[in-house]
């Protein structure tokens, strides 16, 4: 008896030794020098070397796996099991988080970062469990700038110019509002879309502006800082649950260190890449006065009402409570 359980012990043993790890396929859009690039590489180096020969993390940035159209569809499908969108783009999953995208809504990241760590921010992570997804935890990038191919000082000037946006509703009636032309548009095809002019511009992070040469294709670019651009991490219900639970655990805290090193990474990145940006002079920045900034707060902040009975008033009054240190 006792030799059978030795025996068939040994032959867990062996098959375990060459059982193949379980793959991980973390896809994302951006660079890998860009705080989700560097926090997803954190990720890999972390879980392979706490797991090793058990699990393997493979990372697809630059959209080479799967894009803004179908990497939520895919996570759904176990083709992919970690994607971590901006948070722009679960509309079709959760209109909690088009909280996110309301235009000056945030007066900084420490407001947003106190908004997600807050009870309703934590909440919002589960908002899409009825469809199958699991928010595992927010990542930082930045706040958004405008771009174009003129100078955009006042609301007036983006009149009749094509903006290209991300999948969000909200984004789009942010630009309505200033009588342009939003042109929902995956990430991939941004580059492309402002070289050849088909669109006048467009807005996002120092980083993003950076690592795709965005500023190479764009005259001006705004320092207008009128909305965050984050990120949150999310699995399927159905991977996460067929993790063994200590497994699990210490993906999650290795996801979760991944993270404070992206979110450390994302304090700097954008100051830096602003930085060189202007040292290329490929672009000119436009400064803002605070009555010209005002301009634009005072006709893009009513887009909020439109928005407000999805959201929840009682998301966007906590999302507000976080700008009060
Ligand atoms: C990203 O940072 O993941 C892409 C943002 C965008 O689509 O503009």
């Amino acid at each position: 008896m006792m030799k059978i359980a030795t025996l068939a012990s040994m032959l867990t043993l062996s098959l375990n030794v060459f059982a193949a790890p379980v793959e991980i396929k973390f896809s994302h859009v951006v660079a890998e020098n860009t705080p989700k690039g560097q926090m997803a590489l954190k990720f890999k180096e972390l879980v392979e070397q706490r797991l090793p020969g058990e699990y393997k993390v493979s990372v697809f940035p630059n959209s080479q796996l799967f894009g803004d159209n179908n990497e939520l569809a895919a996570l759904l499908l176990n083709d992919v099991q970690l994607v971590a969108p901006s948070l722009s783009k679960f509309e079709r999953y959760t209109k909690k988080l088009q909280v996110f995208d309301l235009p000056f809504l945030f007066e900084d990241m420490a407001a947003v970062d106190r908004f997600q760590q807050s009870e309703a921010g934590q909440k919002l992570l589960t908002s899409m469990r009825r469809k199958g997804l699991l928010g595992l935890g927010y990542l930082h990038n930045g706040m958004k700038q405008f771009s174009a191919n003129d100078p955009l000082t006042l609301p007036s000037d983006a009149k009749g110019k094509k903006f290209r946006i991300m999948a969000s509703d909200v984004i789009a009636a942010q630009f309505d509002a200033v009588d342009a032309i939003p042109v929902k548009k995956p990430f991939s095809e941004v580059f492309t879309l402002l070289q050849t002019r088909a669109i006048d511009g467009q807005e996002n992070t120092w980083s993003n502006i950076y690592s795709k040469k965005f500023y190479e294709v764009q005259s001006h670019i705004t320092e207008s800082n009128h909305g965050v651009l984050d990120y949150m991490i999310v699995t399927s219900d159905a991977f996460w649950n067929s993790l063994p639970k200590d497994k699990r655990q210490i993906i999650k805290d290795s996801l979760d260190e991944a993270i404070a090193l992206g979110n450390k990474i994302a304090m700097t990145k954008n100051e830096e890449d602003k930085q060189a940006i202007l040292n290329s002079k490929r672009t000119q920045l436009v400064t803002l006065t605070p009555a010209q900034r005002q301009q634009w707060v005072a006709i893009m902040k009513p887009v909020w009402a439109k928005f407000e009975d999805k959201v929840g008033k009682d998301v966007i009054r906590a999302a507000e409570a976080a700008n009060n240190k």
